[in-house]
């Protein structure tokens, strides 16, 4: 990766939206409405405000239709899109498996489909460029951080995250926004499923902390997943507040 190249993005908007049935039950929950448009544009926009012009979408086979009905070649947002199915929902890091091979080189900007945030990744997509290579993490303090991934931080280091812990080390949670450098594809080849039987993507940032090649930084303004009823309705009232 060079500082002259442009990161290349990624949203993962697999996965089956339990916790939000019966409203999952016939669509994906990423296309549920925040504000006045469905939560999948959120990720999108926000790519391409950081100057991202190549984009991958993955999702499950069920709504694969709807999703590429509802978002095209991505020329209305400025950016082309490509879509990759994941057959099962085998977790976050197995989502972003699946992007091996897009975009050859160069680094990726991922973001969960999920995630509803104010601030531009402009500054933190610089950033990383600039790193050139390793991962780069944006942390978030949150009143319920048992929800998240924990980051343990030692002075100015993570060393350590910790994947919805009962007893939170901090109250900073790991944002589903990431940056990656080719390494990655490798991390997760060597990563066994969790407990609950995923690919955790908290497996490939602690894998990036033992390497010594984690950075982050602090997301500014606000920040909520959508993924639960209260934090959908969270998003929408963020949303509608405006900037
Ligand atoms: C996932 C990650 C978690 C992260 C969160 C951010 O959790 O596993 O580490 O903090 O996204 O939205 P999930 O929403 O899949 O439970």
């Amino acid at each position: 990766m060079s500082e002259t190249d442009r990161l290349r993005g990624v949203v993962l908007a697999g996965g089956t939206g339990s916790r939000l049935f019966p409203l999952t039950k016939v669509t994906n929950k990423h296309l549920l409405p925040v504000g006045r448009e469905p939560m999948i544009f959120h990720p999108v926009k926000k790519l391409v405000e950081a100057g991202v012009r190549e984009i991958l979408i993955v999702t499950g086979t069920e709504h694969m239709g709807a999703v590429v009905g509802l978002l095209g070649s991505g020329k209305d947002f400025g950016c082309e899109l490509t879509y990759r199915v994941q057959d099962e929902a085998g977790g976050i890091a197995q989502a972003l498996g699946l992007a091996r091979g897009f975009g050859r080189d160069g680094g990726l900007v991922v973001v969960l489909g999920d995630n509803v945030f104010q601030a531009s990744l402009l500054p933190f997509a610089e950033a990383f460029r600039r790193q050139g290579r390793g991962a780069k993490i944006l942390l978030k303090e949150v009143p319920d951080p048992g929800r998240y991934g924990v980051a343990v931080t030692a002075g100015d280091r993570v060393v350590r995250i910790i994947e919805k812990p009962k007893d939170p080390p901090s109250a900073l949670a790991v944002t589903g926004i990431y940056f990656y450098d080719q390494e990655v594809f490798h991390v997760i080849e060597g990563l066994r499923p969790s407990a609950r039987g995923e690919l955790e993507i908290t497996d490939v940032n602690n894998a990036y902390i033992q390497r010594g090649e984690l950075t982050f930084d602090a997301l500014p303004g606000w920040w909520t997943d959508a993924g639960t009823f209260e934090s959908l309705k969270h998003a929408n009232d963020l949303v509608t507040q405006g900037p």
